[in-house]
């Protein structure tokens, strides 16, 4: 069996840590798909462009190269955020989502965490989560992260940041942010990761066993 499991869900609501404990749990391959936004968000930045050209995102997305993402080069909370302004571009969303694709097809199987996975990239999905958390308690989070990393942050500011990104996200046109109508939804509000891990394979464990 190459089950593929999709991993939904807002800005700093877990998914990715999430993601990465149950790709390695199951011995999945895994592919967080907010890299590849932010890979052409950075390439834009780091040359001084601007982020509301689709042209120049396209021209862009087709030049990164998706095989080497740092994910700590291209952690940056503002780059998340310049990632949402370029995410909402037809052209881009189309190269990227192929690549994204063929990722998921690999043999073996695959963990993708993003968006719009169990809606647009992998709608037949084995298993589909939707993982969620208030927006304080995910800004929170990503204040904590970027004082662990030794940066500087305002709460107040990031949580500004998280709802202004949850409504770019939801809002734009081509691929929103929501949850695929069979995906579970996994609220973890009230959970530390090791909680949410376990529910997630509660859920896991039953949707595959039910597809042998
Ligand atoms: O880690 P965090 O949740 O803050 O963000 P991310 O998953 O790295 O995604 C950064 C941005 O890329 C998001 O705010 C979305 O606008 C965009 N994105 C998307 O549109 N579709 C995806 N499948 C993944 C990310």
């Amino acid at each position: 069996m190459s089950p593929v499991i999709a991993i939904d869900g807002p800005a700093a609501s877990g998914k990715g840590t999430l993601a990465r404990r149950i790709a390695a749990s199951y011995g999945l391959a895994h592919l967080d798909t907010g890299l590849t936004y932010r890979a052409v968000a950075k390439a834009l930045l780091d040359r001084g462009l601007a982020l509301n050209d689709e042209a120049l995102a396209v021209e862009t997305a087709s030049s990164v190269d998706f095989d080497t993402l740092d994910r700590e080069a291209l952690s940056a909370h503002g780059v998340g955020e310049a990632a949402s302004k370029i995410a909402v571009f037809p052209g881009v969303r189309r190269l990227l989502v192929a690549r994204q694709r063929a990722f998921a097809a690999r043999s073996g199987g695959a963990v993708l965490d993003g968006r719009d996975i169990g809606t647009v990239v992998c709608p037949d999905a084995a298993v589909k989560l939707y993982v969620t958390a208030s927006a304080e308690i995910r800004a929170e989070r990503r204040h904590r992260e970027i004082l662990a990393g030794g940066g500087k942050a305002d709460l107040a500011e990031i949580l500004a940041d998280i709802c202004r990104r949850d409504m770019r996200d939801a809002e734009r046109a081509d691929s929103p942010m929501r949850p695929a109508t069979d995906a579970h939804l996994l609220d973890t509000s009230e959970m530390d990761i090791e909680t949410a891990f376990q529910a997630a394979r509660a859920i896991i464990d039953q949707r595959l066993c039910r597809a042998d």
